[in-house]
């Protein structure tokens, strides 16, 4: 659609997260006219719902060599070693500015010092925590409060649709369709040079996930429009502990934050046996994957539904003052950690691929520039360390603001729209696609399973361009028909990945390839031609 408005800005960041808003800040004190656009509220996305916390070696005799190490191992063979490292050491710098920047984190009684916890595959304790297990709201209301004292233009309730690009392929702003926002009603445009895209992930894309309904794919799904690379889409981490509430269970779940492991809860099966015991070294500590597949595995021998997480020794106190989110999700489920344990399933959490970057957050597309979850700058291999991915978010938001910075401000001409061409699913295949994903490309997948899923989505798209073909108009053009067709274009890329890695690797489980290949120990990269767009 023609945009009906336009605002000129030099930077436009889509998305309103820890990556979106700590890049919006560096480039407005860089002096960038910066605008925010985001989706829903500010505050709406998955920073906020972030339970444990952001790691980083900041406590004594901890150093960034040893949480590359764990990020590394964590990693299954495919990090970038390199981006690691720009994790890992600047990390704790990050968090101290992001502190100045307004968080506050939680400090022991005794000492005054930062409280640390642990998490799977983290050798130490090194992750930093707020209100206990609130860690994500904290920074989220830092953050915007920040955004909002700098005086940084920001508008709500915008769905991005395309990238703007000129005659050359350079960056020169996105649509976007908002709704309600006064004088930026309806479909519209912000011109810039720079676009950031921190529109987190995509956890919708299947039936039970922790992340929130908005955790669409809109930014990788805009940037295989717009013809950028996208990497490792078949690595996708099911957190093992999320609440069970049942098998029918869909859209967002409460997450059981890894941290109650960290402070000692077990893990337990339907007979009460620890069963990660034995199993790693680490025991319920072990990294995500090897959770995630051990409770898999043990709920498939016992024909069980879920397992359980016992916490009950950490007494009333403990829940109240440590896990107080936690504590009241579940009792607002009927269970009450403090006396029972809780059942637990893995769920869809967090994507570890996403829009392929540099080690400055730019995309192979001039001018657009990827952070936080919605990009793949290679620290997660395949497969994400706990709380690596708010350290992320921080870390390569300030990269991406200080590239920015170091080049002369360019003005952008009108640009013109990726030709958004293709049809428009309707709002219903959102729950159709969940269903065929949790179903093929799940915590376990087959070459059968991975198929089925393809063929299926094949004919969600091939019945939606039939239609545009012959009647020359699909669903009409809204948020929810937009999120349905930004969750195909992810979900079809990632089931063609998970069906051409003949591996398990990470969090990408074949269970008719149980063994990692070390034929296969390399990345993934899509990029769609000009008639794969539509
Ligand atoms: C958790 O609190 O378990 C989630 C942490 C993360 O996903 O990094």
């Amino acid at each position: 659609p023609a945009p009906g408005w336009a605002v000129d800005a030099d930077v436009v960041v889509v998305g309103s997260g820890i990556a979106g808003l700590t890049a919006a800040l560096r480039c407005a004190a860089a002096g960038r006219r910066t605008v925010v656009v985001t989706k829903a509220r500010l505050d709406d996305g998955s920073t906020r719902w972030a339970q444990g916390g952001v790691a980083a070696a900041l406590g004594e005799g901890d150093t960034p060599e040893q949480h590359l190490d764990d990020t590394l191992v964590a990693g299954a063979g495919l990090c970038d070693e390199n981006a690691v490292r720009v994790l890992v050491t600047e990390g704790p710098d990050a968090v101290r500015r992001l502190i100045a920047a307004g968080a506050v984190f939680d400090t022991s009684a005794e000492t005054g010092e930062i409280e640390l916890t642990r998490e799977g595959g983290h050798h130490r304790r090194r992750i930093v925590h707020a209100g206990g297990d609130a860690t994500g709201a904290e920074i989220s209301r830092a953050l915007v409060e920040a955004v909002h004292a700098a005086g940084i233009e920001t508008v709500e309730n915008a769905l991005v649709l395309d990238l703007l690009q000129d005659a050359e392929g350079r960056t020169a702003g996105v649509t976007l369709h908002v709704m309600g926002e006064g004088q930026h009603d309806g479909v519209g445009a912000v011109h810039a040079p720079a676009v950031i895209l921190a529109t987190g992930g995509m956890g919708q894309v299947f039936s039970a996930t922790t992340n929130p309904s908005v955790s669409t794919g809109d930014g990788v799904a805009l940037a295989l429009r717009a013809g950028a690379e996208v990497s490792d889409l078949e690595f996708v981490q099911f957190h093992p502990t999320v609440l069970f509430l049942g098998p029918d269970a869909e859209g967002q779940q409460p997450l059981i934050s890894e941290a109650v492991r960290g402070e000692g809860a077990h893990l337990v099966d339907a007979d009460g046996v620890r069963f990660m015991v034995g199993q790693h070294e680490l025991a319920e500590l072990a990294p995500r994957d090897i959770v995630a597949k051990a409770i898999t595995r043990r709920m498939q021998e016992q024909d069980t539904l879920h397992m359980y997480l016992d916490g009950r020794h950490f007494g009333a106190e403990m829940w109240e003052n440590r896990f107080p989110t936690i504590l009241a999700a579940c009792r607002s489920h009927g269970i009450d950690p403090v006396t029972e344990p809780i059942p637990v399933a893995p769920a869809a959490h967090h994507a570890s691929g996403g829009v392929r970057t540099d080690l400055h957050g730019r995309t192979t597309v001039p001018g657009l520039y990827a952070c936080g979850e919605v990009a793949c700058t290679g620290v997660h291999g395949a497969n994400r360390l706990a709380s690596n991915s708010l350290l992320e978010g921080l870390v390569f938001a300030e990269r991406i603001a200080e590239d920015i910075a170091s080049r002369a401000a360019e003005g952008s001409g009108p640009g013109i729209p990726v030709p958004a061409t293709g049809p428009l699913q309707p709002a219903t295949a959102r729950y159709e696609i969940q269903r065929i994903m949790t179903r093929g490309a799940g915590v376990v997948r087959s070459a059968e399973s991975v198929d089925e899923a393809a063929e299926a989505l094949e004919t969600l798209y091939a019945t939606a361009l039939g239609e545009l073909e012959a009647h020359g108009k699909t669903a009409e053009p809204g948020v929810d028909t937009w999120e349905a067709t930004n969750l195909l274009c992810v979900a079809r890329v990632l089931v063609a990945a998970a069906q051409r890695r003949p591996e398990t690797r990470g969090c990408h489980w074949r269970e008719d390839h149980p063994d990692r290949d070390d034929a296969w120990r390399r990345h993934l990269v899509v990029r769609l031609s000009a008639t794969e767009r539509r």
